[in-house]
This record gives structure tokens, sequence and C-alpha cells, in this order.
């Protein structure tokens, strides 16, 4: 898959990678329809781990429930076997030794954003890759929502469109700006956990 090499390339060189046809309509539709099946058990998203954990509004206010292999056909057809190929790939050629992960849908209602911060925990650094597929198939200028992520050198802005995936290394700073609308989103780590002796 010629969409799975250019993010890993990118990710190689740059410490990030953008698709804009990931996934096609039919399958963003297929996402968003179990993300809608789920959304009565969405909760306000937290943020630390563990001893860290905390609801707080003001950085970041969207809605979100975890996702599973094996819960949704849709999703066992279509999202985890990319993400799988994604994965080996990225073991293959970066030696992340990604050996999890995880992932949850998101919701952003209008008026809600997530503030600037590092998705990798300072308490807990196995989070290695953040991954960010977007559903939004109407999204237009103005919509809001864009994700900018502040590289070394400049800061890119990704449009929260249906089909777009963005992969980028988890101590990458980043920011969801302010949505105007719903936006919808299923966001995830690929994490390289160390065996616990
Ligand atoms: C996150 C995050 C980015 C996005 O959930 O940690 O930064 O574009 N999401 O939804
Ligand atoms: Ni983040």
């Amino acid at each position: 898959m010629h969409a799975t090499e250019d993010l890993v390339n990118g990710l190689y060189a740059n410490g990030f990678g953008i698709s804009l046809s990931f996934f096609n309509d039919s399958m963003t539709d297929s996402f968003l329809k179990v993300l809608e099946e789920r959304e009565h058990q969405m909760k306000e998203a937290g943020i630390g781990k563990d001893e860290n954990f905390q609801k707080s509004k003001d950085i970041r206010s969207d809605k979100i429930v975890w996702i599973e292999p094996n819960e949704h056909r849709d999703m066992d057809s279509h999202f985890f076997p990319a993400l799988n190929e994604l994965i080996l790939l990225l073991n293959r050629r970066c030696f992340l030794g990604i050996n999890n992960s995880e992932f949850h849908f998101a919701k952003y209602v209008p008026g809600t954003y997530y503030k600037r911060h590092r998705d990798a925990f300072s308490n807990d650094d196995s989070r290695k890759i953040s991954v960010v597929a977007y559903l939004n198939k109407n999204w237009k200028k103005g919509d809001g929502g864009e994700l900018n992520l502040y590289t070394e050198n400049e800061t890119i802005t990704v449009e929260p469109k249906a089909g777009t995936i963005v992969i980028f290394e988890s101590h990458l700073e980043h920011e969801v700006l302010q949505s105007n609308t719903e936006r919808f989103s299923i966001t995830g780590w690929l994490r390289n956990e160390k065996l616990k002796m």
C-alpha cells in the first residue's frame, strides 16, 4: 500500500507523515456508524495517566470511547488491518519495537478544542507514535478543528477531513484548534511496552 509507505517515509524523514486518502468514503462512513452506536458510552476525556490523571476542561473538551479489535465488524475488516500493516512497516523501517496499541473514537462538539500538549506521558514513555484518522466528510475551511503540529522548524496544519490520517512522534507538541462544528476522529497510540519482569 503506497499510502502506508508514504506515511512511514514521512515519519522516518520528518517525525510525522500525512496521507489525505488513507481510507475511502465508504470506510470512513462505516467507522462513523460504529462511532454513533458507541456515542452513548462517550465520556469526557482526561489528561495524564494513573496518579497524574485529571479531567481538565480548560485543556481539552472532547469526549471519547475506547475501541478494541473483535468488537465491530467494520473496524475489524478495514481499520485494524490497515493499522496492523502500518505497525509492521514501522517496525521494519524504523525499528520502533511497537508491541501494543490503543485507539479511541473522539467527538468534539462546537466550541471544543485540545490545547497544545504532548501525548507521551511524563510518567510512562511507552507511547511512541500518535495516529489520528479523521471522519468528517463535509469539512470546509471555517469549520475549525484543525490539528497544528509544532515541529522543530515549522507548524504543520492538518485539516480534519474524512480519509486523512496523520501519524507523528508522540513527544511532538500539537494542538486541536477550536472546532466550530461537530468533529469526529479515531485517535490512537502505537506503543513500545517494556517487558515487566
Ligand atoms: C489527542 C490529539 C489530535 C486530533 O487526542 O491527543 O491530540 O487531531 N488529537 O484529534
Ligand atoms: Ni494529542
